[in-house]
């Protein structure tokens, strides 16, 4: 053999090697690196306990928070009626908005030492949102039922957030009061908005003189 053929033959090994090395080992299964419901230590100077609680609760905040999220984009696609063009557009921007809130709290758990939700299965077994069907609804049935929902948030982030501050989880307290409560608020009012019954188009002067403006 010639020092030439030796030097190929040491190149094509190197090939070899370094194929096998970039081919993607695939089926690959583990044991789970951390459970659900365990929170592992993280050293942001905040005790386990406070740590395991705040966890618990965003979990819960998580999944009704998903839940209502992919409300909005159901009724974003089913929206009936004359106005169902401007509905379209505002449950799109809601379910955005409910999307970033999504990212905030499931990253707020993990960066606590916990495991956020994922899984939409997970998540139905965990909301207290009641189940919408799967069929048509009529635009005031479906606004009735996103405001049900921002309530049921809006009363657990209330909570939630007091907690968090008489424990000393500030950050928990900044995400559910500066972003869940202030943009479910917000979106609240939106929504209401279309189901105070007032004339579109001509006056009601009858109300007006029953009420004896
Ligand atoms: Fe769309």
């Amino acid at each position: 053999m010639s020092p030439k053929d030796n030097k190929r033959t040491a190149t094509y090994n190197q090939l070899e090697a370094g194929s096998k090395r970039a081919t993607p080992i695939e089926h690959q299964h583990a044991a789970e690196i951390q459970p659900y419901g365990k929170v592992t230590r993280m050293p942001i100077a905040l005790d386990e306990k406070v740590r395991a609680a705040s966890v618990e609760g965003l979990n819960q905040l998580l999944a009704d928070t998903m839940t209502l999220r992919d409300m909005y984009k159901k009724h974003h696609w089913q929206v009936a009626g004359h106005t169902s063009y401007q509905l379209h557009l505002l449950f799109d921007k809601h379910h955005g908005e409910q999307d970033e809130l999504v990212d905030e709290i499931a990253e707020r758990i993990q960066l606590l030492g916990g495991i956020s939700l994922a899984m939409a299965a997970d998540v139905a077994e965990t909301t207290m949102i009641p189940r919408p069907p799967r069929g048509r609804e009529e635009v005031p049935v479906q606004i009735s039922r996103l405001l049900e929902a921002h309530e049921l948030i809006l009363k657990e982030a209330r909570t939630m957030a007091t907690e968090a501050d008489d424990a000393g989880d500030a950050g928990t307290n900044d995400l559910l009061v500066s972003n869940v409560i202030r943009a479910n608020e917000l979106q609240v009012w939106f929504l209401a908005e279309h189901l105070a019954d007032v004339p579109v188009v001509r006056a009601d002067k009858g109300t007006a003189a029953a009420a004896g403006n």
